[in-house]
């Protein structure tokens, strides 16, 4: 269903915060220009079916809790911040981020995701849903720091990826993404669509992201989680738009 249509039926179950009156900058979308426009996506909704007990299974909710620690230790988080949550899905990391920000911008191509992010008392009023690709459609306005938690081995192209983060963030933005260290391909099942990904080579991906315009540029383990007797490790990496 819709959004759009999902609001009308249930109401405003998360009022969405209030549009800032005042919008700093704007998105560089020269940097976006440089790429050409590329399907990154399938048209489908892939999290359709996990979207509505994504948060009753055990991994996504001990990675969540790790990354969302390990991100409060390492970013400082104040009050005025405009943050943009790239591949939000249900907001498992939002909800341990939004109470210490002005605005969390739920960035997500899934609505069966954001559907049951919206219905999330706990983040009414700070959390803004945009369900769209920002590889394609950037949003309107940059934000100061950008976080995303296994959400970057669904996007085919990094390169193109990171260059939007850079786009969307204010010169001194921070960066904090988490993903799978590289796995045997065993994370996801053999036949998974839209994983793009088996996790990320850490030196590759602060390479990438030097490419992209970023420096200080930091790797730590946020958690470790098992699923099928394998253990996985979770990185997060830390940068600042120079
Ligand atoms: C494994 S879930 C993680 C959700 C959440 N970040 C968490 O840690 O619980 C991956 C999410 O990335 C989203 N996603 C995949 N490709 C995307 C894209 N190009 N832009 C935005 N979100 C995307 C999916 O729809 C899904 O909600």
């Amino acid at each position: 269903m819709h959004l759009r249509r999902w609001y009308a039926r249930h109401g405003p179950q998360v009022p969405l915060a209030p549009a800032a009156t005042e919008r700093r900058g704007s998105v560089d979308t020269a940097r976006l220009a440089a790429y050409p426009p590329a399907v990154t996506h399938q048209p489908i909704d892939l999290f359709k079916d996990k979207a509505r007990d994504f948060d009753t299974h055990a991994v996504p909710t001990q990675i969540s809790a790790g990354v969302g620690a390990a991100l409060r230790a390492r970013v400082a988080l104040t009050a005025d911040m405009r943050v943009m949550d790239f591949g939000a899905g249900t907001g498992l990391v939002c909800a341990h981020v939004a109470p210490h920000v002005a605005t969390v911008y739920a960035v997500d191509i899934s609505e069966a995701m954001l559907a049951q992010l919206a219905a999330k008392p706990e983040l009414r009023g700070k959390v803004e849903i945009r369900c769209q690709d920002i590889l394609e459609r950037p949003l309107d306005h940059p934000v100061d720091l950008i976080i995303s938690a296994m959400a970057m081995h669904h996007v085919a192209d990094t390169d193109r990826m990171l260059r939007a983060f850079a786009a969307h963030l204010v010169p001194g933005g921070r960066l904090a993404l988490a993903d799978l260290d590289v796995e045997p391909s065993t994370f996801h099942p053999h036949d998974a669509v839209g994983v793009f990904h088996h996790g990320f080579d850490r030196a590759d991906l602060g390479r990438r992201l030097a490419g992209a315009g970023f420096t200080a540029i930091e790797f730590a383990t946020a958690t470790q989680v098992v699923k099928d007797d394998r253990r996985y490790d979770v990185f997060l990496v830390t940068a600042t738009k120079a």
